[in-house]
């Protein structure tokens, strides 16, 4: 997703190279070749190019289906093996380390950019400028085996030293035993909280623009007005490439304070909108403002926890780790001492210590309940700052620092919310091989993990110990609509404060608005949309009743279609096939990275 739109460039530049008169394209080449010294295969150039697009682009959250098709022909066309990649990358290197070489490459993808005559044109300078220092850090810092292994996985053998495994040195506390949450008696207190995610808020959201443009983010206020009236962006939000307007966001807001009565709010992170080829520090220093003034000004007595999302930094997906903030382009201490002075509007100051740090606390909200917010940006090769060296060994010492309050909250007879934004299949493979052993381990003592990322809303979970599912995800509802998704929250009921309280989770409603519905009357009317015990028949949210609800997806077909249809909130109403109901439970069932049992 950060380098859709250096990726973009090169889609672009390749076209324009094909649009190019040859002469003129020779006379280029050799202007850019006497520039940089360097005269190797030009060729072989593009198709390096080509394949760091691919892995660039794969990554997206906003490539569109059809740009994704005609690239993974492209690579097909290129015959890329693994020793052209790594004469390719050698070449590439060689320019870089030329006199000038950064300065090259640069003014080069912004001047054939703009050349192509593009519809991004507009957009081309800043889109270099954006993400070129993590491009050129890997180019820098890595072997070319080392970026072939990572650019065509199957395809090249790992280099011995590339992303080396590591292990968190967990507790010699011996895990007790498996105490399974029971159901409450009827009528000990409980607590209600608002969960929502992906916020993605467009201020620049205009209505009546065109939803239909051809940048990756739509239904702003540059875009042209729509030649017919099905184009124009609704005034609630639209189901196209487009992020959120601030009056759904508020409507939202305002709904839940006036009708639910709620205890406390968690939110899992991404607050801009996808726009990410335009994004300063500036821009996203005030986009954290403005959620945080949001809150405050409906919630103005609520407690807020939340955890950082992939988008919160600039470029989107920049969590480089302290020790290597004196490389160009990595210093991201503005946003960690940005999301200090928000989130210390709610929590205390003692709990904060490592905000600064590596943005991931813990607090105890009730006697016997502790929330955990952990930074799972650290955990993904999205960072490509992680990509170099020990660079990706447990960052910031989060997972270290995570068991040791698990223990520490074993010890003290707590409950933890884990919240983080991405869920964890999509981390590294030791990241997630050392959290899930952290998890499996205080089983006991974890309530749930809430994230976010998806958009969507979906169950998460693993089967692990003595065939029981040892702790429960939840993913989403996402708030955006983007894409092709309504909008949505949830309320979740949990046990309340009384002596001996496990605060396991009841129930979680759902909600959401229907885009379609709201953009026709001009109204946003937020419907409920299920709750799980209500249509999923369920007594609670627990590890076992889920197992259970999961276990009958498989035979009961009206339940699982009705599963399928709040993934996205009531958009998606078709039905789902076969092969669609494979890859559905196989994403349910798939908790770590890399692993393949479940699909
Ligand atoms: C690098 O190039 C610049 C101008 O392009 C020149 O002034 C400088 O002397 C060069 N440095 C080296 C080490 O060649
Ligand atoms: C980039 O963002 C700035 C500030 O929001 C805006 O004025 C400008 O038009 C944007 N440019 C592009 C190309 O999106
Ligand atoms: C959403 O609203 C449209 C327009 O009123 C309606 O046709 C559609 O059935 C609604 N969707 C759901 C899930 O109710
Ligand atoms: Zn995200």
């Amino acid at each position: 997703m950060k380098y859709l739109l250096l990726a973009t460039l090169l889609v672009l530049y390749l076209a324009a190279l094909a649009e190019t008169s040859v002469v003129d394209r020779k006379l280029r080449v050799q202007q850019f070749e006497k520039d940089s010294d360097v005269t190797e295969d030009y060729e072989l150039k593009r198709k390096v190019g080509l394949l760091f697009l691919r892995k660039i682009l794969g990554q997206g959250d906003i490539l569109r289906p059809e740009k994704e098709k005609e690239l993974d022909r492209l690579v097909e066309q290129s015959g890329m093996t693994c020793t052209l990649c790594k004469a390719g990358v050698d070449v590439i290197q060689k320019l870089l380390h030329s006199n000038g070489g950064e300065d090259v490459i640069t003014a080069i993808a912004v001047e054939v950019c703009e050349l192509g005559n593009i519809e991004d044109r507009r957009v081309c300078k800043l889109a270099v400028e954006e993400f070129k220092q993590e491009v050129f850090y890997v180019l820098f810092n890595l072997q070319p085996d080392e970026l072939c292994y990572w650019l065509l996985k199957n395809q090249c053998r790992k280099p011995a030293d590339f992303l080396p495994n590591w292990v968190v040195t967990s507790s010699t506390t011996p895990q007790p035993p498996y105490k399974p949450r029971t159901n409450p008696a009827s009528g000990t207190p409980t607590l209600k909280f608002l969960f929502f995610t992906d916020m993605h808020m467009d201020v620049r959201y205009a209505p009546g623009r065109t939803a239909k443009c051809r940048e990756p983010l739509c239904c702003r206020d540059n875009d042209a007005l729509p030649d017919q009236e099905s184009d124009a962006a609704g005034m609630w939000g639209d189901y196209r490439h487009c992020d959120m307007p601030q009056n759904t966001v508020e409507s939202m807001m305002s709904q839940v304070a006036n009708n639910d009565g709620i205890d406390f709010i968690i939110f899992t992170g991404d607050i801009p909108a996808h726009n990410v080829w335009n994004q300063t520090k500036e821009d996203q220093i005030d986009k954290l403002q403005r959620w945080t003034d949001l809150l405050k000004k409906h919630f103005p007595t609520t407690p807020v926890y939340a955890a950082v999302g992939n988008h919160e930094s600039a470029p989107v997906n920049s969590y480089p780790p302290h020790s290597i903030f004196d490389q160009p382009g990595a210093d991201t201490q503005w946003l960690l001492d940005t999301l200090y002075d928000s989130w210390s509007n709610w929590i205390p100051e003692e709990d904060m210590g490592f905000v600064k740090q590596g943005a991931f606390y813990t607090t105890l909200i009730r006697p016997g309940l502790r929330v955990v917010s952990l930074n799972t940006n650290y955990c993904s090769d999205d960072s490509w700052w992680l990509l170099v060296g020990t660079n990706a060994v447990d960052p910031e010492g989060q997972l270290k620092w995570f068991a040791g309050v698990m223990q520490a909250a074993e010890d003290n007879d707590e409950n933890v919310l884990i919240i983080s934004h991405r869920p964890t299949d999509g981390c590294m493979k030791p990241w997630s091989d050392n959290y899930y052993e952290i998890i499996n381990r205080y089983q006991n003592t974890i309530i749930a993990q809430l994230f976010g990322h998806a958009h969507t809303g979906q169950l998460y979970n693993d089967i692990t110990q003595e065939d029981r599912v040892s702790a429960i995800g939840l993913i989403g509802p996402g708030f955006t609509t983007y894409s092709n998704l309504n909008s949505g929250y949830r309320i979740y009921t949990m046990e309340g404060e009384y002596e001996g309280s496990r605060y396991s989770l009841l129930d979680g409603e759902s909600y959401y608005l229907n885009i379609t519905d709201a953009n026709m009357r001009g109204e946003a009317t937020w419907q409920r949309e299920y709750s799980f015990v209500d249509d999923y028949d369920v007594i609670n949210l627990t590890p076992p009743e889920l197992k259970k609800l999961v276990d009958r997806f498989d035979s009961d077909e009206q339940l699982f279609q009705s599963y399928h249809n709040h993934i996205t909130k009531m958009e998606d109403l078709s039905d789902c096939d076969v092969t669609c109901k494979q890859s559905t439970l196989c994403d349910i069932k798939t908790f770590r990275a890399d692993d393949n049992s479940f699909c």
